[in-house]
């Protein structure tokens, strides 16, 4: 089902949501009805703007793992009410109230971009709702502002930059400089990838930085070939990421320049950029070769499904559905035991297509990175570069 939104504001909705409490209170037949109640999955992605194609793999990749459980996890039906945050932070606190009061989700999943999750998660606290991020790194989701009902199956944006940084000072790379989008996600993959780089005796020598969600790269690329680094590491993903890797190797610059990134540079725009994409290195928590017998079957039934392979956003909603069918198992089917479901998924470990998968006592997860090469349309997994690698959770108060 997809629910668009309709410009409700907040009060109206508390206020169709307290009518929907009065109606409910009503005594006809509760028990039953209740006993055969789906589970409500409230997902908040972006399916417009150029974060669209990540929002559609997530949404596949849970649906998917749904069907192959005949429709439901833990004995209880899951319906999923779907809504379009397109990438814009301002809309995140209608469309959540929207899912939470409005639509009543047992619970919350999304979303892909660190400004929307954030004003997502403001409400998701203070409404106690179990909820789990498949994409948005923003680090303080599970930095200062963890919580015990709010889990990720991705990333936190430093992680993965400290994980790049330390990968590219492995390589010898010494003169770097950086280039994202302007907003948290891309500010945090810069900073952590710095931090690591620098220990490590590199040297940034510039940031640039183009407004989310332009495509306007000239500029950028031009003062890069007037610097002459020894390599650029960029941060963009899906539409952004086509344009800003195409244009790179239209401006003729791979050659001296080897252009490198966290991993959403390459992943999930492999055919649209084919050999233009041609060696750009990348770092990231999934690898489409990872060697486990998750991953063969994860891809083996995304393809089939879709006739598409399938990328890291696809795993991350792929695991989303796996932790909330622990949560639900360990609730005995109940979302609204949300004490033994919260508890259940912070403490979950499982083989997830990326290798094996745990949360840190922040609720971020602690994973294996992966230096990939992207030729011949496929990011080709070179090593492992990190085993159980884990964001500092930094300011979390949160005990194990
Ligand atoms: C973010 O906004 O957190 C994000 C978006 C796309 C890829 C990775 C991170």
């Amino acid at each position: 089902m997809t629910v668009t939104s309709r410009g409700v504001s907040r009060r109206r909705l508390l206020q169709l949501a307290g009518a929907g409490a009065a109606v409910s209170a009503l005594p006809l037949a509760r028990p039953a009805i209740a006993q055969a109640k789906p589970v409500k999955v409230g997902v908040l992605l972006p399916y417009t703007g150029t974060y669209a194609p990540l929002g559609e793999a997530i949404t596949r990749a849970m649906e998917l793992y749904v069907k192959q459980k005949g429709g439901s996890l833990a004995g209880r039906q899951i319906t999923f009410v779907k809504l379009d945050d397109e990438s814009a932070p301002p809309k995140g606190p209608e469309l959540t109230t929207k899912l939470v009061q409005g639509e009543k989700v047992d619970i919350l999943t999304g979303t892909v971009h660190s400004g929307v999750a954030l004003a997502m998660s403001k409400i998701a606290r203070e409404e106690g709702i179990p909820t789990i991020i498949p994409n948005a790194g923003a680090n303080d989701l599970t930095r200062t502002l963890c919580a015990r009902n709010i889990f990720r199956t991705s990333f936190a944006n430093g992680q993965v930059g400290l994980a790049t940084g330390t990968a590219m000072a492995e390589a010898g790379i010494k003169r770097v400089v950086t280039c994202t989008w302007k907003y948290a996600a891309g500010v945090e993959f810069v900073e952590g990838f710095a931090d690591n780089f620098k220990k490590a005796g590199g040297q940034v020598l510039k940031n640039i930085e183009v407004p989310f969600p332009n495509v306007e790269f000239q500029s950028a690329l031009a003062e890069i070939a007037s610097i002459k680094p020894d390599a650029v590491y960029a941060f963009y993903a899906g539409g952004g990421a086509v344009k800003f890797v195409k244009d790179y190797a239209a401006a003729r610059l791979g050659a001296s320049i080897p252009l490198w990134g966290p991993g959403f540079l390459t992943d999930g725009i492999e055919s649209a950029v084919g050999k233009e994409g041609d060696g750009v290195k990348t770092v990231l928590h999934y690898a489409d070769d990872v060697d486990n017998a998750e991953n063969k079957a994860f891809r083996k039934a995304f393809q089939d499904a879709y006739k598409a392979a399938p990328d890291v956003y696809a795993v991350q909603g792929w695991d989303a559905m796996q932790l909330l069918e622990i949560g639900l198992t360990a609730a005995g089917g109940d979302a609204a035991k949300r004490d033994a479901l919260n508890a259940a998924m912070s403490k979950a470990s499982f083989n997830s297509p990326r290798g094996p998968f745990r949360l840190s006592a922040a609720n971020n997860p602690v994973q294996n990175f992966y230096l990939r090469e992207l030729k011949d349309g496929k990011n080709q997994l070179i090593r492992t570069t990190a085993t159980a690698f884990s964001d500092p959770g930094t300011g979390c108060k949160l005990s194990a």
